[in-house]
């Protein structure tokens, strides 16, 4: 047996093969699942767990699909790819198709898209198309051009092989917790793809008789673009779309999820839920994460904790359960959110001045 490298493709067998050609690959997978041990005693848990999914190579999930997604479009000859995205999928594919020496063009939301993610694709040289218009907007140009131009190889989430990669997720988390699966599993929803492909990793673990039960999937949607909380909440068995979703969580600004029968199902087949919190409660999330464990996430990511405390305030989930929350993007992925958590900030005149005010705030 040959000593593997921890992260995605360690799990090749259970991935599309790519024989004869190398991975395009920059060490995604392998994060931490970290212990929320303040929060985790705050809400009365003994098992709680975020997986830091800001740490891939382009600080979100987005890598663990993006490696085996440009792997292929590479060895199928593709030359120019493209996207819609509200930005993280943009500065994925913006740097793995950098490495993988293709053209690459991104649609995203003009002034919408967080910073951050604005200035990776910048960095990694993509060609970047800013859209008046919604993330939906900007899915729809991308199919109506691919529609056109057959040299262009199109990788949002409707593409198979993406969501093969973000499945991952799940045998690491099953790894982490010495061959267990957890209770529960929190994930924020956007297009709907990661909350499916992570079900789909589960549910071949258990038909591989590797985990002997499956986790319940919650899935977490902005208030503002709750397409498919709405209807859960409803009992109806499809979305109810949204035209024009509004979310400080720009990264989960969707209205019309392109994966919802996939998602539906997932929630349905696991004996989950899908749920929804407000902007508010997204932003005390993501503040409390940082300051209580150190974990700087960007909003979006923060919903999964909006809705863990949602769901155990409503009695779904019980803290003597274990749960995995599901940090998908990094911090500083979003600057301006940072700033806005309430700083705690002075401006000393000089040197004394400085030690003044040092000293005085040693005291609290
Ligand atoms: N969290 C973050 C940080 C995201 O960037 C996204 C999606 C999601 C959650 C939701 O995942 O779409 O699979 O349900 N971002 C996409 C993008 C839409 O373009 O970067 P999903």
């Amino acid at each position: 047996w040959e000593q593997r490298r921890p992260g995605v493709w360690r799990y090749r067998e259970l991935l599309p093969a790519v024989s004869g050609v190398k991975p395009v690959s920059i060490g995604e997978g392998a994060t931490p699942l970290v212990e929320l041990e303040n929060i985790g005693r705050m809400l009365g848990f003994r098992r709680l767990y975020a997986k830091n999914e800001g740490q891939n190579p382009t600080g979100s999930f987005k890598d663990r699909g993006m490696t085996v997604a440009v792997t292929l479009a590479k060895a199928a000859g593709a030359r120019a790819l493209v996207v819609a995205s509200t930005g993280n999928t943009a500065a994925s594919v913006s740097a793995y198709g950098a490495r993988a020496g293709l053209r690459r063009i991104v649609v995203v939301p003009r002034g919408k898209t967080a910073l951050g993610k604005l200035a990776q694709s910048v960095l990694y040289g993509a060609d970047i198309v800013e859209i008046e218009g919604s993330f939906d907007d900007a899915l729809r140009a991308v199919m109506e051009a691919v529609g056109r131009d057959a040299r262009l190889y199109p990788l949002n989430s409707f593409n198979p092989w993406r969501l093969e990669g973000q499945k991952t997720l799940a045998y690491e988390v099953v790894e982490a917790l010495g061959g267990e699966p957890p209770d529960w599993v929190v994930v924020p929803v956007g297009n709907a793809g990661n909350i499916s492909a992570i079900w789909k990793g589960f549910r071949e673990l258990h038909r591989h008789g590797l985990i002997d039960r499956l986790p319940r999937m919650a899935g977490v949607q902005a208030e503002g673009a709750a397409p498919l909380a709405r209807a859960w909440r409803k009992g109806l068995n499809e979305p109810l779309f949204v035209d024009k979703p509004e979310t400080r969580a720009t990264a989960i600004r969707i209205g019309h999820p392109v994966n919802w029968p996939k998602a539906m199902r997932a929630v349905r087949e696991s004996n989950g839920v899908f749920t929804m919190v407000s902007d508010r409660e997204i932003l005390r999330a993501q503040a409390m994460l940082a300051r209580l464990e150190g974990v700087a996430v960007e909003p979006a990511s923060a919903a999964s904790l909006a809705g863990l405390i949602k769901l155990v305030e409503e009695g779904v989930i019980s803290s003597d359960e274990t749960v995995v929350i599901v940090l998908t993007g990094h911090g500083l992925k979003d600057p301006q959110a940072m700033l806005e958590a309430g700083a705690r900030r002075y401006v000393a005149a000089g040197v004394e001045d400085a030690v003044k005010l040092v000293t005085s705030l040693a005291g609290g």
